[in-house]
C-alpha cells in the first residue's frame, strides 16, 4: 500500500516512522525533513498548495494520505484528494470547523448540550465587547475565531492584565480579522491543569490514545512566552499523575459526544481530533480541540502504539474503528529550540546531533522544523528536534530524554525541567489546592 504523509515537522516524522514497516512511504513536505526524508519518497513543496499535493498523490498511484498539520484541512485537502480517489486520514473542510471554526465549536457544545462547556460570547462589534467585559465577573480568554498558527490566544492574568486590557486586544483581533474571519471570541478563563487526550475517528466512532500533558512556556518553571510545546509526557496507565480514570472516562465521553454532533450538524468526521481540556473544580472542560494530532504529544503515543498504525488508517477510512492497543509505557519528549525561540535570533545554523548515542541510550530523534542542506541539519526559527523516550515510570523516561539531549549541540536549548519528578508534583499540588478551593 502506498502512503503519502502530508506536512513537514516532528509530528510528521513520527507518523513516518509509525507506518514505515508496513507500507510504501511518501512524503509532501515544505522542508526536507532528514528523518522522513531517509524513509520516504518525497516531493518538497508548500502543503497549503492542495492541488500541486493532489498532483502528486496521482502521479503516484497513492492509496491513502494522512494529513499532519490543520492549514491544508482548512483549505479543503481532502476534498481535493477525494476529488481524484485518494481517501484521508484527516477531516473534510466541513468536519475540520471543530478547529478552525471556534464560533462553530462552541455553538455545536450549546445546541448539542455537550458537557464540558465554558461560557462564550462571538462579538462583531467593538460596543458589545466594552458592555460585554464590562460585566463580566470572571477573567476571560480572547480568541481569534479562525487559525492563527497557535499564535492568537491571549489569557487575562498572562499575556493579558485584566479584562480592560482584554478589550483592547479583542478589537484587535476583530479589526484586522485574525485567523480570517471579522469576529473575535470572548470566553470564560477556566482554572486547573491542562492536559491533551487525542482519539481515532471513523466518523462514527473512536479510539482513544493515552493523556498527556505538555508544558506549552518557553522557559523553566513555566515562565515565559506561550509556544508551540516544549515537551510532553504521558503515563504507563493512559492516565496522568493528576488525572483519574473517572476524569479521563468523562473527556472521551465529551470527545463521543462531539464527534456524534459533528456528523449531525456538518460531516462525518473521519481522522485525529484532539482534545485540549483542562482539568477544573467541577471536572474536565474543553479549551479547543484540534482537527489532527498534537506536536508534541504524537511523539508521546505514537512510539507506543501495538496495533499497527496502518490497520488504523484503514479502520478510520472504511469505518469500524475498535480499541487501539498501546503499550503499558511511560513516555517523556523534551524539544530542543534554537535559541531566542519564539523570536528569531539563531535560526538557519548547523546544530550537532549524535543520533547513534542517543539510540544507545533508548532515546529517538524526531526531526522538527530543521532542513538537511550538504548532509548538515539547519535550525530554523521553530522548534528544531523532538527527543524522546518510552520508560516503565515518567521518571526512568525523564532521565532517558534528559541524557540524550545532552548529544545535541549548537546554539539551541531545551526546558530541563519536563516531566521532572518536581515539575509533577508541582502540578499534583495545583490541583489539590483547586479541589480544596
Ligand atoms: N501541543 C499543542 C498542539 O499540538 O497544538
Amino acid at each position: 500500500m502506498k502512503v503519502l504523509v502530508v506536512g513537514t515537522g516532528a509530528r510528521e516524522h513520527a507518523i513516518c516512522e509509525s507506518l514505515k514497516d508496513d507500507v510504501e512511504l511518501y512524503s509532501y513536505m515544505a522542508n526536507v525533513n532528514p528523518g522522513i526524508s531517509r524513509i520516504a519518497k518525497y516531493k518538497q513543496g508548500n502543503e497549503g498548495e492542495i492541488a500541486k499535493v493532489a498532483k502528486f498523490a496521482s502521479e503516484n498511484n497513492i492509496d491513502i494520505a494522512v494529513i499532519g498539520p490543520e492549514a491544508p484541512l482548512g483549505k479543503g485537502i481532502v476534498d481535493e484528494l477525494e476529488k481524484i480517489g485518494v481517501p484521508s486520514v484527516g477531516p473534510n473542510i466541513e468536519a475540520a470547523k471543530i478547529e478552525t471554526d471556534k464560533s462553530f465549536m462552541r455553538n455545536l457544545f450549546l445546541d448539542y448540550k455537550i458537557p464540558g462547556q465554558l461560557d462564550f460570547e462571538v462579538f462583531d462589534n467593538y460596543e458589545d465587547i466594552s458592555n460585554f467585559l464590562d460585566s463580566y465577573e470572571k477573567d476571560v480568554v480572547v480568541k481569534p475565531v479562525g487559525l492563527t498558527g497557535g499564535k492568537g490566544v491571549k489569557i487575562v492574568g498572562d499575556q493579558l492584565k485584566d479584562n480592560q486590557e482584554a478589550k483592547l486586544y479583542a478589537k484587535e483581533v476583530m479589526d484586522n480579522a485574525m485567523g480570517g474571519f471579522a469576529q473575535v471570541i470572548i470566553e470564560e478563563k477556566a482554572i486547573g491543569e491542562e492536559f491533551t487526550i487525542q482519539a481515532f475517528c471513523d466518523g462514527e466512532n473512536l479510539a482513544p490514545m493515552p493523556a498527556c500533558q505538555d508544558h506549552p512556556h518557553a522557559f523553566e518553571g513555566d515562565q515565559g512566552p506561550i509556544t508551540g510545546g516544549m515537551g510532553s509526557y504521558s503515563d504507563n496507565d493512559g492516565l496522568l499523575p493528576f488525572l483519574s480514570q473517572k476524569d479521563y472516562n468523562d473527556s472521551v465521553a465529551i470527545m463521543k459526544k462531539t464527534l456524534k454532533a459533528i456528523k449531525d450538524k456538518a460531516s462525518p468526521y473521519k481522522g485525529i481530533l484532539y482534545g485540549q481540556f483542562m482539568l477544573s473544580k467541577d471536572g474536565p472542560k474543553l479549551i479547543e480541540y484540534n482537527a489532527r494530532f498534537g506536536d508534541p504529544e504524537s511523539m508521546n503515543v505514537l512510539p507506543l502504539l501495538k496495533t499497527p498504525m496502518v490497520e488504523i488508517c484503514e479502520a478510520i477510512i472504511d469505518g469500524g474503528i475498535k480499541k487501539v492497543e498501546f503499550e503499558n509505557k511511560a513516555s517523556v519528549c523534551k524539544y530542543i529550540v534554537p535559541d531566542g525561540y519564539p523570536e528569531t535570533k539563531h535560526s538557519n545554523e548547523v546544530i550537532n546531533i549524535d543520533e547513534n548515542k542517543i539510540n544507545a541510550l533508548g532515546g529517538k530523534v524526531f526531526y522538527a522544523a530543521v532542513n538537511l542542506k550538504d548532509e548538515n541539519v539547519y535550525t530554523s526559527s521553530s522548534r528544531a528536534l523532538a527527543i524522546t523516550a518510552i520508560g516503565d515510570t515518567i521518571e526512568g523516561a525523564e532521565k532517558i530524554a534528559e541524557d540524550a539531549c545532552k548529544h545535541v549541540t549548537g546554539n539551541v536549548y531545551h526546558r530541563k525541567d519536563v516531566a521532572t519528578k518536581e515539575i509533577i508534583e508541582k502540578r499534583i499540588n495545583h490541583m489539590n489546592d483547586i479541589l480544596k478551593s
